[in-house]
């Protein structure tokens, strides 16, 4: 794992956005793998400026959200492409039909993973995945516990993360779904590189667990260690348990 460690949340998203716009000018059809979440935010904020600026062109880019509250429409207040419209998509130039979410309210969850595992695989597998961690170590809503799932799949969401996703459900956890639709360990694992950004104290220890510790399903981030192109972008609170 390469470890950059920045001052703050803004150095680390430019620093972020900087990488991914020189992707894009190497290879204009670049496949993205996007999280959504608070950290993210400035990041998505970098990149509307530099596009705006006309330093990048997304036209030709294709996009796949990693994950989706299960239950919730995409339309919906909440839902993650709703995220995605406000803080990303309707402020570049992307073509709208090169960008992907799972679907929340797809009749048959299974079927709707099943979709996505094959719309990922015919656009030719992910060439760079961003991803957040939670402060329990999921990635994705790949959540701790005694197996993972290594496809895109249904998955029970933990309180804690219930809890850290309540703004946009008014501020209750109890209103945030039970639910979750998410890519799998291995349909993260896959794609070429991975970028995961962390910041704040409260992401300190997974993160040092994550970089260091044994790889096991309690911590689903201590998979990355398998992967040979992950870089891990951390704001000082968030690597002071790696120093
Ligand atoms: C969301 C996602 C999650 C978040 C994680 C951290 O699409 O994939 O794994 O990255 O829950 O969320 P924040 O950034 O809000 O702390």
């Amino acid at each position: 794992m390469r470890i950059s460690i920045f001052h703050g949340v803004h150095d680390l998203s430019a620093a972020l956005a900087r990488d991914l716009v020189d992707r894009l000018h190497r290879t204009p059809a670049l496949i993205l793998g996007l999280p959504t979440g608070r950290t993210p935010l400035h990041f998505y904020r970098c990149l509307v400026t530099l596009s705006t600026e006309g330093h990048a062109d997304f036209s030709r880019a294709t996009t796949f959200n990693l994950d989706e509250f299960l239950g919730v429409a995409p339309e919906q207040a909440g839902s993650y492409q709703q995220y995605m419209e406000r803080h990303f998509f309707r402020h570049i130039n992307i073509d709208r039909r090169q960008i992907h979410f799972l679907n929340g309210a797809a009749p048959s969850a299974d079927a709707e993973c099943a979709r996505y595992e094959a719309d990922i695989a015919a656009a030719g597998g992910i060439d760079l995945q961003v991803l957040g961690i939670g402060a329990n170590g999921h990635i994705g809503f790949n959540e701790p516990g005694e197996h993972l799932a290594a496809r895109t799949h249904r998955v029970i969401l933990r309180p804690e993360t219930r809890r850290a996703n309540a703004a946009p459900f008014g501020g209750d956890p109890n209103n945030v779904p039970t639910e979750a639709l998410s890519m799998g360990m291995a349909t993260i694992l896959q794609a070429r590189s991975i970028a995961l950004m962390a910041t704040g104290a409260e992401k300190a220890e997974c993160v040092a667990e994550m970089t260091r510790g044994p790889l096991t399903t309690r911590l689903p981030a201590s998979f990355l260690q398998l992967h040979p192109d992950v870089h891990v972008m951390l704001d000082e609170a968030a690597a002071r348990r790696i120093r």
